[in-house]
């Protein structure tokens, strides 16, 4: 935290604190638009400090491309997160190792490309994200999650002023189960992968922001962001099918966390949910 702003907050009698909105899985073009027509003055309307974003599904549903990469970052997304998905674009691979505001997930094999972490500094305040897959029901190969934050934080932990945890994986007990073992050390734990928001956002006993899952920004007039009619046709038929990205109801959903400086936990969490007038 910078002098001066330890200062300034003296002065006033408060601890500083920033106002982090976090977004749950980017879908496909109808959540790139979004994003880009209104990033900005969601921003400014909510006095926002920092968004971070899981991107996983920003490239056509699947993956995500270094021209959606920049996009994002270029328009109000400061930190961007990635899944299962992470290397579903041909060429991800090499162009990750030049977008320093992406991570990737931590828990893959430490020989593939990319970041275990990321890390920015507003207003003197240095915030730290990353995040970890889930092993249930998941279909790619990971390390235990905990175990891998665990290497993270004693890696990372004190380079940092506010450290959030991502969990992204399938099973609700298995990021509950993390969300207890970090409880107190992190600023928040954030669970995304399942495209649908949970009502469990609280403040742990030992200060953590907790949700099992933020949900997707995408059409919401679909099966997960996809389209409706298509998912249908391969269940009732089990024919091969593509699966196009919906396009109706945008929302963006997320939490809006408000993180003290000085202990690095969360004073406050709330659900952020935004339409598409
Ligand atoms: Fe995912
Ligand atoms: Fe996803």
């Amino acid at each position: 935290m910078s002098l001066l702003l330890r200062i300034t907050c003296a002065q006033y009698n408060m601890s500083p604190s920033l106002k982090i909105l976090y977004l749950g899985d980017i879908v496909g073009r109808p959540a790139r638009e979004f994003i880009g027509d209104r990033m900005r003055s969601i921003r400014t309307l909510n006095g926002i400090d920092v968004v971070i974003a899981n991107a996983e599904n920003v490239t056509s549903g699947s993956g995500i491309n270094r021209e959606h990469a920049e996009f994002l970052h270029g328009n109000g997304v400061d930190i961007i997160t990635l899944g299962d998905h992470v290397w579903d674009r041909r060429g991800f691979e090499c162009d990750i190792a030049h977008l320093d505001y992406v991570c990737r997930p931590a828990n893959i094999p430490d020989e593939c490309p990319g970041r275990d972490f990321a890390m920015m500094e507003k207003n003197g305040i240095k915030v730290g994200v990353s995040v970890v897959l889930g092993r249930h029901f998941m279909k790619i190969d990971a390390t235990c999650p905990v175990r891998a934050m665990e290497n993270i934080l004693r890696k990372r932990g004190n380079s940092v002023d506010i450290f959030i945890a991502e969990i992204h994986a399938e099973a609700t007990a298995e990021k509950i189960a993390f969300g207890w073992n970090f409880d107190g050390r992190v600023a928040a734990i954030i669970g995304t992968h399942t495209h649908v928001p949970t009502a469990d956002d609280r403040i742990l006993p030992n200060g953590t922001a907790y949700v099992t899952d933020i949900g997707m920004c995408g059409p919401h007039a679909s099966v997960i962001g996809r389209d409706i009619s298509q998912v249908l046709q391969s269940i009732k038929y089990g024919m091969p099918q593509k699966f196009e990205v919906a396009t109706d109801d945008v929302r963006l959903n997320g939490v809006l966390l408000t993180i003290d400086a000085a202990s690095g936990l969360a004073r406050k969490i709330s659900r952020f949910s935004e339409r598409m007038a």
